[in-house]
């Protein structure tokens, strides 16, 4: 892996988890990082462990899902890095909906308005620069509950759904003129986002890991990277399935196992 192939780098989401992760891993090969998020102490953290570790850090402290104060975020990383070699759109939040549930539709627009418009705004926001330098890189972090509604995650899995969409005509629209888009989609990774999680999370990856492979992906310029592979397999095989069977597996089993069952605990709403 040729992992110094990106200088300048926006992530956002980077103040915890697979951002974090792949921040760290960036900035020990010699990068220039701009680093989003709102937990100012988190990103003070990261950028010193980064700065100490020969990249260098830059942080903007921000709430993706408003509007304004995010794209003058966004703007002002564009002045500062003089243009990104790599943009990744990362920050994510999987609050989870419940049945009877007061707060859903709290959760159902917070959900949309960081997984799905703040992920796309970045994403259209550095491709107008990209195309303008015939060069970059934009990446989009979706997820495997992106392929099939999920039991109890339907606002999740709709705007992962909508980013693996927009990823894809995205990619016809910038490619010609010499930019890489790639669709992250990850199986269960050991994070804040799972760690909610009171299910079984099969081949569940640590982050570390999650990001080596992440970056490989990257630096070979894939278009779409499910990972794990046993979990590739998996959701290519639930996408080709007859939806009888599909509908059967989501009510009888993993339906009633996460919705009324051992993950019951989870599903709790709460917007943080
Ligand atoms: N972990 C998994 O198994 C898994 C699987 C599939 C896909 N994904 C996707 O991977 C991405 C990263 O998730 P993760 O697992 O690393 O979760 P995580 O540890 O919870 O990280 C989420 C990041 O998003 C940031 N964020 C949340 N709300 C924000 C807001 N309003 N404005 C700006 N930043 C915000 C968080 O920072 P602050 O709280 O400091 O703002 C944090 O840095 C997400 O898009 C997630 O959907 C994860």
């Amino acid at each position: 892996m040729t992992d110094n192939k990106f200088k300048n780098i926006l992530i956002t989401g980077a103040s915890t988890g697979i951002g974090r992760q792949l921040a760290l891993d960036y900035g020990k090969v010699g990068a220039k990082l701009w680093l989003l998020a709102r937990s100012e102490q988190n990103l003070r953290t990261l950028a010193t462990e980064i700065n100490a570790s020969g990249g260098e850090a830059h942080i903007l402290v921000c709430d993706a899902t408003i509007e304004k104060d995010f794209l003058e975020s966004l703007n002002t990383a564009q002045v500062e890095s003089t243009g990104f070699d790599l943009v990744i759109a990362n920050a994510g939040w999987g609050g989870k909906m419940s049945y009877p549930g007061e707060k859903n539709i709290e959760v159902l627009n917070r959900i949309i308005d960081l997984n799905l418009r703040a992920a796309t705004q970045t994403l259209e926001f550095f491709a107008r620069y990209m195309v303008e330098a015939r060069k970059g890189h934009l990446v989009g972090v979706s997820s495997i509950a992106g392929f099939r509604g999920i039991p109890s995650g339907a606002a999740y899995s709709a705007t992962k759904a909508g980013l693996i969409s927009y990823l894809e005509s995205l990619r016809f629209s910038v490619q010609p003129f010499g930019i890489h888009v790639t669709d992250i989609r990850p199986g269960w990774v050991r994070t804040h986002l799972t760690d909610q999680n009171n299910f079984p999370m099969p081949f569940l990856m640590d982050v570390d890991r999650a990001s080596y492979k992440i970056r490989r992906a990257l630096d070979r310029g894939r278009k779409r990277f499910t990972f794990p592979w046993q979990m590739a397999i998996l959701v290519h095989l639930i996408t080709a399935m007859p939806d009888f069977i599909y509908d059967w597996l989501g009510t009888k089993l993993y339906g009633k196992l996460v919705v009324l069952g051992r993950g019951a605990k989870s599903l709790k709403n709460n917007p943080g």
